[in-house]
């Protein structure tokens, strides 16, 4: 088999399910200012920044704000989200993620993460996970938001990997794009209607075979 691809992860959706605590969140602060969020309007924040989650947000809700109220409720969303994150534990993982990562470290193939969260190191502590990356590239690092390349291609560096030898795994529209800008192979997580701009879609990891891992790979 060969060892020259490296693996880039995205974090809320495909290793962990924190939309919910996102959602929460914000649910909380639309309600503060007068206004319903609902689960559907929550879609469209998936895999954007916090700065720009908010600004979708407050469109949603006809709100405008200044800077600075907008900088304290940023703070505050934070606040009740870590809340949540201060809760997790590693039965949080996504099933099938642990047996994917299994897989890679068997075959000595590196993998990095690629998130937009500004949370993510902290998030992969509570779970148990931080240690087995090579590399994590989170929302403190780029100045481009996906469908920006520059988190994947930051990620490709870290691990010494081509970007064309890079596989990225992605449960939102704006990450497969990014990973398709960056030329790297995008494998979605979630819906093939909703994700098919991805060179593969799964539903969830669990449907991630060995065969499948070793094609790529070869
Ligand atoms: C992404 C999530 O991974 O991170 C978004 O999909 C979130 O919903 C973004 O807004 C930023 O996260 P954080 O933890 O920095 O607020
Ligand atoms: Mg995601």
């Amino acid at each position: 088999m060969k060892k020259e691809v490296g693996f880039i992860f995205d974090l809320d959706g495909v290793i962990v399910d924190t939309a919910k605590y996102h959602y929460l969140a914000w649910e909380n602060l639309a309600n503060s200012l007068g206004f319903n969020f609902t689960k559907k309007q929550n879609e469209q924040l998936k895999g954007v920044s916090r700065v720009e989650s908010l600004d979708i947000l407050l469109k949603y809700g006809n709100v405008k704000l200044s800077e600075e109220k907008k900088q304290s409720l940023l703070l505050e969303k934070n606040k009740e989200y870590l809340e949540y994150v201060h809760k997790m534990t590693p039965k949080e993982i996504l099933p099938g993620v642990n047996q994917l990562l299994t897989f890679l470290e068997t075959n000595n193939i590196k993998f990095a993460l690629g998130s937009a969260s500004k949370n993510a190191p902290l998030i992969l502590e509570k779970v148990g996970l931080y240690e087995r990356f090579t590399a994590i590239v989170d929302g403190n690092d780029v100045s481009k938001a996906k469908p920006n390349p520059e988190v994947f291609l930051i990620g490709a560096k870290k691990l010494g990997m081509n970007p064309e030898n890079c596989i990225v795994f992605e449960d939102a529209i704006a990450g497969i794009k990014a990973a398709n800008a960056a030329k790297m192979i995008s494998i979605g997580i979630g819906d093939k209607k909703v994700l098919s701009e991805a060179a593969y879609v799964f539903r969830d990891m669990t449907e991630i075979t060995p065969d499948f891992l070793k094609n790529l790979i070869n």
